[in-house]
């Protein structure tokens, strides 16, 4: 008896790092080779985003096109090397003109490796920095697993093919989200970062001015002062590059103002509607949920980025250090 459960017990904790994948990565994993990396990092994210609000929003949309493109391995980050035989993931439609904060991440990088040279990666940096991002914006904070390493790779079709879109479907974003093992907690919970940064006109131009294909027609489910207000920002034959916020309530703070926005038919890109919209699914309670209470959806964000940050991490051995977030060494 005594054997067995030791036997079961021993069983149970293959499994656990089976199902949990990412054993290696720990919060303290850098306490003894530099033990200031967060420090260093919320020092350069607080100065810039005082120069530009948008930042925050920018950094935490970085971690999240690093992790869903071949697992979080800083390849996002990569400029393309024709030479060096790297694709750039920049290029892919979903990043094209629209990712943003590469240089701070840049900066984060020249700081640690003044301290620490050569120790932390890039990847890491995304991590930490997203978190602290989150929390400097009004959000939740969380212990960020550390220890990932740098890819040598970067693929724009893989980019493209694994980024969500702003008009797919809620089974292709399903889909897209459980090839990370995230489920539709996840996904509801990691959408709610909706709650800060901007959007282009040219995601919500059909939206506004051709529904269905009908020219000048706008989807009618969008509640009407915000519609109003959308397509005065975003007015037919305009600039299509122009941004405009993507939560109307508080554009700058994180928050759950984004999940009372889908329940009153304001939520600005289609996708985050469909949340609320899609009659049955079981993102809507989730939506409730969320939109209920600010403290439910904070705890679940949390969980949901880490589980995010633990997608195909490379580690040990595996990968590199990069020297320059941009480039392989
Ligand atoms: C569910 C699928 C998702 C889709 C289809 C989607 C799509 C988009 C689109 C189209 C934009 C506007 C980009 C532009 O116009 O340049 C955007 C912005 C943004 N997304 Fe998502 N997104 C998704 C999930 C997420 C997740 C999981 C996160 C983070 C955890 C995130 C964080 C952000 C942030 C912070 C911005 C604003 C960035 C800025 O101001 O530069 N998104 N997203
Ligand atoms: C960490 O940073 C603080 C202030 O930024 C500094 O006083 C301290 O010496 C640093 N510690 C290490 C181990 O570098
Ligand atoms: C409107 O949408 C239809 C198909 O959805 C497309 O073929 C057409 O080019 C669009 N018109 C404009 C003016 O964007
Ligand atoms: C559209 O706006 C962007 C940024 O707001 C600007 O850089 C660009 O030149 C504008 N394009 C046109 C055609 O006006």
């Amino acid at each position: 008896m005594c054997l067995s459960n030791t036997v079961s017990s021993l069983l149970l904790s293959i499994l656990m790092y089976g199902v949990l994948s990412n054993a290696q990565l720990s919060s303290q994993f850098y306490s003894k080779t530099c033990p200031n990396v967060t420090v260093i990092a919320r020092g350069v994210i607080q100065r810039a985003s005082r120069v530009d609000v948008r930042l925050t929003a920018k950094v935490t949309r970085l971690h999240f096109h690093d992790c869903f493109v071949n697992g979080c391995d800083g390849s996002v980050l990569l400029d393309a090397s024709p030479a060096g035989g790297v694709e750039s993931e920049k290029g892919a439609f979903q990043n094209a003109g629209s990712l943003d904060g590469f240089e701070v991440i840049d900066d984060i990088k020249t700081a640690i490796e003044n301290v620490c040279p050569g120790v932390v990666s890039c990847a890491d940096i995304l991590a930490i920095a997203a978190e602290i991002s989150v929390s400097l914006a009004g959000g939740p904070s969380w212990d960020v697993l550390l220890g990932r390493r740098d890819g040598r790779t970067a693929s724009r079709a893989d980019a493209a093919a694994a980024l969500p879109l702003a008009f797919d479907s809620l089974d292709v974003l399903s889909s897209k989200f459980s090839a990370l093992n995230l489920d539709t907690t996840d996904l509801v919970a990691l959408s709610g970062a909706h709650t800060f940064g901007r959007v282009q006109c040219i995601v919500m131009n059909n939206r506004l001015h051709n529904f269905s294909g009908n020219n000048g027609q706008s989807d009618p489910s969008i509640e009407p002062e915000l519609l109003q207000t959308l397509r005065r920002q975003c007015p037919q034959g305009g600039n299509l590059t122009t941004r405009v916020n993507i939560d109307h309530t508080s554009p700058d703070s994180f928050d759950n103002d984004y999940f009372k926005n889908l329940q009153n038919n304001r939520g600005v890109i289609e996708t985050d509607q469909i949340l609320f919209s899609s009659t049955g699914a079981p993102t809507v309670s989730l939506v409730n949920r969320f939109a209920k209470s600010q403290r439910k959806f904070f705890r679940a964000f949390a969980k949901s980025m880490i589980k995010m940050g633990n997608a195909r991490t490379l580690t040990g051995s595996e990968g590199e250090i990069r020297r320059d977030c941009r480039r392989v060494n």
